[in-house]
C-alpha cells in the first residue's frame, strides 16, 4: 500500500547529499517468537523466520487461555519475547559530513532493544512512546540489518490488552548534516484579538538559515518568516473547529550557503478555545459540551497492530454518533490518530500515563517511571504539540499518588484494583498547607509539559473528587477532571472555585449487544459493591441502558448531569468501542470489555442511538429489542428518538399508546431520553411511528423472523486497503434472526487475505486471526454468529463466500488496493 514517502527529494544544486527523505520501513520484516542474544548479529541465519509486514501484533494470533499471564484483564492472550529483523539498503554514504540516517519507531510494545548491524543503539521500555535513533555511525552503503528484541514477558503489566511487537509504523529518514532536529519545529498557533498568531520555533542540528512559509489548505501562501524564532500573523485565519477542521501547513526550509538542505513540514491550525469555570467549554466563540469518548488502542480482531482503515472506521462511527472529542486513554496514541482527528474535527485529550511511581499491575510502567518519565512525557508533548485537535494534556489517569497511602507499591493486581475503585479515607488526603511528595510530583510533571507547550491546559483523570486529592492540592491541574462521581459535581464550584471542570471519564455502563435484561426499569449493578464478585452463567450484560458497575452510572444518568450543569465542560464516556481485556464484571472466559457503545466487531449497541438522538440533528428513531420471543412473554420495547414530539407503538396493527420523553417519574418506562412500553409478545410485527405537530417524522418496523435461511453479506466499511464485511443470518424474507448462532466459514478467493473475524461476543474463544499451521496450511477463517451477526475483515481484490452447515451461502465481491 505504501511505498516511498518523501517530504522532499533531491534538490536542484545538491549533487552528493540529498535533502530529507522519509521512507516507511514497514515491509518485509522477519519475525520469530523466541529469544537468543545471537539474533542481533549481522550474519545470524534468519532464513527460516516468518516474513511479515509491520505493524504487527503477535499476541492477537494466539489462543485465549486462562493460564496466559496477562490474565483476563489483558485479554488472556499470550506475551513473550519476540525478535524482528529487517535487511535494508542504503545507497548514500553515511558520515557526519555526509548523509545522516535516523530510524524511528512509532511504537513497540514493550521493552524494545534495537540493534543495527549487530550494535545496540538503544532500549525503550514504554510501549506507547515514539522514539528515534541516530543510526549514522552504525550503517554503511549497501545492505544493513536492523534487529529488534521485544520483551513483553513480564506480565501482567497492563490493565487492558496491550498487544505485543512492532505494532506501529517504522520510518527511515535520511537528512543532510544540517537539518531540523527530530520534532524540531514548534508551531504555536493562537488567536489573538481575532487574528491568527503563529509563533514558530525551529531547532537545528548544525548551522544554517531558516525560512518558514505558511500555507492554507489550498496551498496558498499566507505568510512567511525567517530565523529560529519567528512569528507570522494571519489577519483573517480560517479557524479549526469540529465542523470545519481548517488546517495550515508550515514549510520550514533550511539553507546552507544559499542552498536548501532540508525541508520540514508541519500541520497546524488556529483555534480560540477556553475552559470556563462557570460556563464550560468554548471553541471559537461557541459554547458547547465536549461529547467525548475514551478509547484504548486496539482494533478488535486486528489487535494492537495499527491499521489506518480500522482507525478511520472507528472515528467515523463515533463521529456519526455525535462524538466530538476523544481521550487517548491512557497513553500516547498512534500519530495517525492525531492526524485523523485534525482532519475530521475531533478534539483530543492526549494522555501520558496510567500510573506514576505506584504500580497498578505487578510489572507495569511504574518500575520504569523514575528513570523514564521525563523522557516519555517530554517526547509526547514534543511529538504532538502541533496538532490543532489537541486541546488538553492529561498527565495521568487515576494514579495512586492521589492518596498518600504508601502500601500501594506492594499491592497485588486485585488489591490495587480495589484501592482504585474504593477511594480512600481522609487520612490519605493532603493536609492543609501541605505540599506533599505527591503534589510535588504533580507539579514536576506539569512543569515538564509546560516546558514544551504553554498553549494548552493540563488535566488528569481523578477518581478522588476531594479537593484534598494530592494532585488537585498541587495547584498544577488547570482543568479539574473527575472520573465518575457525578454525585459530587454539585460541590465542584465550592470545592474548586475558579477552576474549570470536565468528566475526564464517565459512565462505565455494561452492555452486551443483543442481550436484554428485563424488567428494563430495574437497574442492575454489577458488581453490587466493588469488593464483591459478580457471576452470571450467561457472561452477558444488558443492552438496555440498565446495567453498570458500582462506581459508575447508566448513560442517561451522567448525560443528564452533563447536559444540565453549565459548568461541566463535557465528558469522556468509558468507552466508545469495546476493547480487548478488562471484562468487568466477569473473569475468564470473558476476555473483552462490556463498556463500549459499539461492540468489538464494530456493531453499535442500542445506546449509541440515544447519544445520536441527543448529540446530532440527524433524524433518529431507534426501536428495540427484536421481535422474536415466546408468545405471551412480557417485553419492554424502548425507543430513542429526536426531532419529534411523540412516538406511537403498534403491535400487529394495534396501538399500544402514544408516549413522550419526560423528566417526570410517572411512567417508569419513560425518561427524558427514551420512551418505552411493556407489551405482550405476539408473533408478527411491531411498529414505532414518531410525529412532530401531528406529522409523521420516522417509522420503524421490526418483524418476527422465521427460520434461519441464508447469510446476507454487506459492506460495513471500505477503507483504502481493508474492507469490513458484515454477515447476518436472515430468514427467507431478509429479517435478521436475532438468536442465530450459526458457525460461518469465510472462503476467500483473491489476491489479498482475511485479516480477522469477530462477532462482538465478550466470551468467544475462537481465534481472531488465522495464521498458517506448522505444515503451512491456512485454516478457513470462521466465526459464529452472535445475536445473528458477525464480521470478517479482508484485503485485496477478491470475493468472500460465507457458508454454514444449513444456510444458503452469501457472496460478496470487492476491490481494495493492497
Ligand atoms: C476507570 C479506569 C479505566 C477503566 C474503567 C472501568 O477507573 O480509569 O481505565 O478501568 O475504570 O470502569
Amino acid at each position: 500500500m505504501r511505498t516511498l514517502f518523501c517530504l522532499v527529494c533531491a534538490f536542484c544544486g545538491l549533487t552528493t547529499i540529498q535533502a530529507r527523505q522519509r521512507q516507511i520501513l514497514d515491509a518485509d520484516w522477519l519475525f520469530l517468537l523466541a529469544d537468543s542474544v545471537q539474533m542481533s548479529e549481522v550474519d545470524y541465519d534468519d532464513s527460516a523466520w516468518r516474513h511479515l509486514n509491520v505493524p504487527h501484533d503477535w499476541a492477537i494470533e494466539g489462543d485465549f487461555y486462562v493460564g496466559n499471564p496477562s490474565g483476563a484483564s489483558g485479554g488472556a492472550l499470550p506475551g513473550g519475547i519476540g525478535w524482528y529483523r529487517k535487511h535494508f539498503q542504503i545507497s548514500a554514504d553515511p558520515s557526519p559530513k555526509g548523509s545522516r540516517f535516523f530510524l524511528e519507531f512509532d511504537g513497540v510494545y514493550m521493552n524494545s532493544t534495537v540493534y543495527v548491524n549487530g550494535q545496540e543503539v538503544g532500549f525503550r521500555p514504554y510501549g506507547y512512546s515514539t522514539f528515534e535513533y541516530d543510526i549514522t555511525p552504525y550503517v554503511h552503503q549497501g545492505e544493513n540489518v536492523v534487529a529488534v528484541r521485544v520483551d513483553n514477558s513480564d506480565q501482567p503489566n497492563s490493565r487492558w490488552y496491550s498487544g505485543c511487537g512492532i505494532y506501529r509504523h517504522v520510518w527511515l529518514t535520511q537528512t543532510h548534516p544540517v537539518h531540523v532536529k527530530h520534532w524540531g519545529v514548534y508551531a504555536d498557533a493562537r488567536v489573538v484579538k481575532g487574528k491568527g498568531r503563529l509563533d514558530i520555533g525551529v531547532s537545528l542540528d548544525g548551522a544554517g538559515t531558516v525560512e518558514n512559509t505558511l500555507m492554507d489548505s489550498n496551498g496558498r501562501v499566507v505568510g512567511r518568516s525567517r530565523g529560529l524564532r519567528s512569528t507570522i500573523t494571519v489577519t483573517k485565519p480560517l479557524l479549526w473547529s469540529c465542523d470545519a477542521p481548517n488546517t495550515y501547513k508550515v514549510r520550514t526550509e533550511v539553507k546552507v550557503r544559499g542552498k536548501v538542505v532540508d525541508i520540514y513540514e508541519t500541520t497546524t491550525g488556529f483555534r480560540d478555545f477556553r475552559f470556563d469555570p462557570r460556563t464550560g467549554f468554548w471553541l471559537n466563540g461557541k459554547n458547547f459540551k465536549l461529547n467525548g469518548v475514551c478509547e484504548h488502542h486496539d482494533f478488535g480482531c486486528l489487535g494492537a497492530a495499527l491499521n489506518e482503515d480500522a482507525l478511520h472506521r472507528k472515528l467515523t462511527k463515533l463521529k456519526a454518533m455525535g462524538v466530538n472529542a476523544i481521550r487517548c486513554s491512557h497513553n500516547p496514541p498512534a500519530p495517525e490518530l492525531l492526524n485523523m482527528c485534525d482532519t475530521m474535527g475531533l478534539i483530543v485529550m492526549d494522555e501520558s500515563f496510567d500510573m506514576w511511581r505506584r504500580k497498578k499491575t505487578q510489572n507495569d510502567y511504574a518500575r520504569f517511571f523514575d528513570e523514564w518519565h521525563e523522557r516519555d512525557l517530554s517526547d509526547l508533548v514534543m511529538r504532538d504539540r502541533n496538532h490543532p485537535s489537541i486541546l488538553m494534556w492529561s498527565i495521568g489517569n487515576e494514579v495512586l499518588e492521589q492518596w498518600s497511602s504508601a502500601e500501594a507499591d506492594t499491592l497485588t493486581l486485585e488489591q490495587a484494583n480495589l484501592i482504585l475503585n474504593a477511594g480512600h479515607d481522609e487520612s490519605t488526603l493532603a493536609k492543609d498547607n501541605e505540599l506533599s511528595v505527591q503534589s510535588l510530583l504533580t507539579q514536576h510533571l506539569a512543569e515538564i509539559v509546560k516546558r514544551y507547550d504553554t498553549s494548552r491546559p493540563i488535566t488528569a483523570g481523578c477518581n478522588e473528587p476531594s479537593p484534598n486529592n494530592h494532585l488537585f492540592k498541587s495547584g498544577a491541574i488547570d482543568i479539574i477532571g473527575f472520573n465518575y462521581h457525578h454525585q459530587w459535581v454539585k460541590d465542584v464550584p465550592q470545592d474548586f472555585p475558579d477552576k474549570p471542570f470536565i468528566f475526564s471519564e464517565s459512565v462505565s455502563a455494561l452492555q452486551t449487544r443483543g442481550n436484554y435484561m428485563m424488567p428494563s426499569d430495574s437497574v442492575y449493578v454489577a458488581p453490587k459493591e466493588w469488593w464483591l464478585p459478580y457471576t452470571d452463567p450467561s457472561y452477558m450484560c444488558s443492552a438496555y441502558d440498565n446495567m453498570h458497575a458500582s462506581w459508575s452510572s447508566t448513560h442517561e444518568e451522567t448525560w443528564d448531569v452533563v447536559k444540565h450543569t453549565p459548568y461541566v465542560g463535557g465528558q469522556f464516556i468509558w468507552t466508545g468501542f469495546d476493547y480487548i481485556g478488562e471484562p468487568t464484571p466477569y473473569g475468564f472466559p470473558a476476555r473483552s470489555s462490556y463498556f463500549g457503545l459499539i461492540d468489538l466487531a464494530g456493531f453499535p449497541k442500542d445506546t449509541y442511538y440515544m447519544y445520536q438522538s441527543e448529540w446530532t440533528t440527524k433524524p433518529v428513531l431507534h426501536l428495540f429489542p427484536h421481535w422474536n420471543w415466546v408468545p405471551g412473554d412480557e417485553i419492554d420495547m424502548w425507543c430513542y428518538y429526536n426531532n419529534a414530539d411523540e412516538v406511537e407503538l403498534f403491535v400487529n396493527g394495534k396501538s399500544q399508546g402514544v408516549k413522550r420523553k419526560t423528566a417526570s417519574k410517572d411512567d417508569p418506562l419513560c425518561t427524558a431520553y427514551h420512551v418505552g412500553w411493556r407489551v405482550t409478545f405476539d408473533p408478527g410485527e411491531v411498529k414505532a411511528v414518531s410525529r412532530k405537530d401531528g406529522k409523521v417524522v420516522c417509522e420503524q418496523i421490526i418483524k418476527t423472523a422465521g427460520a434461519p435461511d441464508h447469510i446476507r453479506l454487506s459492506v460495513d466499511y471500505q477503507g483504502q486497503s481493508t474492507i469490513f464485511i458484515m454477515a447476518e443470518v436472515v430468514d427467507r424474507d431478509g429479517n435478521l434472526c436475532p438468536w442465530a448462532e450459526d458457525q460461518i466459514c469465510f472462503i476467500y478467493e483473491g489476491d489479498g487475505e482475511v485479516l480477522g473475524t469477530d462477532n462482538g461476543s465478550q466470551t468467544s474463544m475462537e481465534r481472531f486471526r488465522v495464521v498458517p499451521s506448522v505444515d503451512g496450511r491456512l485454516p478457513t477463517p470462521h466465526r459464529k454468529a452472535f445475536f445473528g451477526k458477525c464480521m470478517v475483515v479482508a484485503t485485496g481484490n477478491g470475493s468472500i463466500t460465507a457458508k454454514s452447515a444449513t444456510l444458503q451461502p452469501g457472496v460478496v465481491t470487492f476491490t481494495v488496493e493492497k
